[in-house]
């Protein structure tokens, strides 16, 4: 049976603690969709087709890796798409108890709707357990040197931005 995992998150932009990630996860699934939100509270700074072609563009060499984006509650996206898994990042304690609290309220929406969908917790590599992506745009901004902690795409993508602002 081919198992289909979703990673979703604000990709704003990616970083290689996200690629890093999606890199091991599409190794353990046959399909990985990396599930871009659309609505957040938070105001994104690059447009959601900008995060999406960086995502693609990262992710280009990884044949079972695919880009969506979605509205709304993750567990309709879910649902309404025949993910079996659903994959995050640990990097930190920090992250522990905001991930508990989100995985069991989506296990709770998917036992409302009759459905026994995972979620399956990744370490972070130690190379990146300290980046986000505020991290990187805040560094960024401050002409500090952001190499090696995002893809080199979405450095591009970044001087093409600022630049016209
Ligand atoms: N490497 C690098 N950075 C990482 C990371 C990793 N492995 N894991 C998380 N991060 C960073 C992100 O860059 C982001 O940084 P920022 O705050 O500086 O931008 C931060 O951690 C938060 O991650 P992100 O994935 O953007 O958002 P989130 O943790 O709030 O969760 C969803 C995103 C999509 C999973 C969640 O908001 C959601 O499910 N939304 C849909 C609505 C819904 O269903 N709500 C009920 C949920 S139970």
């Amino acid at each position: 049976m081919e198992r289909t995992a979703l990673y979703a998150g604000s990709f704003d932009p990616i970083t290689n603690g996200h690629l890093d990630l999606i890199k091991r996860a599409s190794k353990m699934y046959d399909k990985l969709v990396v599930g871009v939100i659309v609505n957040q509270s938070k105001k994104a700074t690059f447009t959601l087709e900008e995060r999406k072609l960086m995502i693609a563009k990262a992710t280009e060499n990884l044949p079972n890796v695919s880009v969506d984006s979605f509205d709304g509650l993750l567990a309709d996206y879910v649902n309404a798409n025949n993910i079996d898994v659903l994959v995050r990042g640990l990097r930190a304690t920090m992250d522990f108890e905001y991930e508990l609290q989100m995985a069991h309220m989506n296990a709770h929406l998917f036992c409302s709707a009759n459905n026994h969908v995972e979620t399956i917790f990744l370490m972070s590599s130690p190379n990146y357990s300290f980046i986000s992506s505020s991290i990187v745009k805040e560094v960024y901004d401050l002409k500090g040197d952001i190499y090696g902690l995002v893809p080199d795409v979405v450095i591009e993508m970044m001087d093409k931005k600022y630049k016209n602002k």
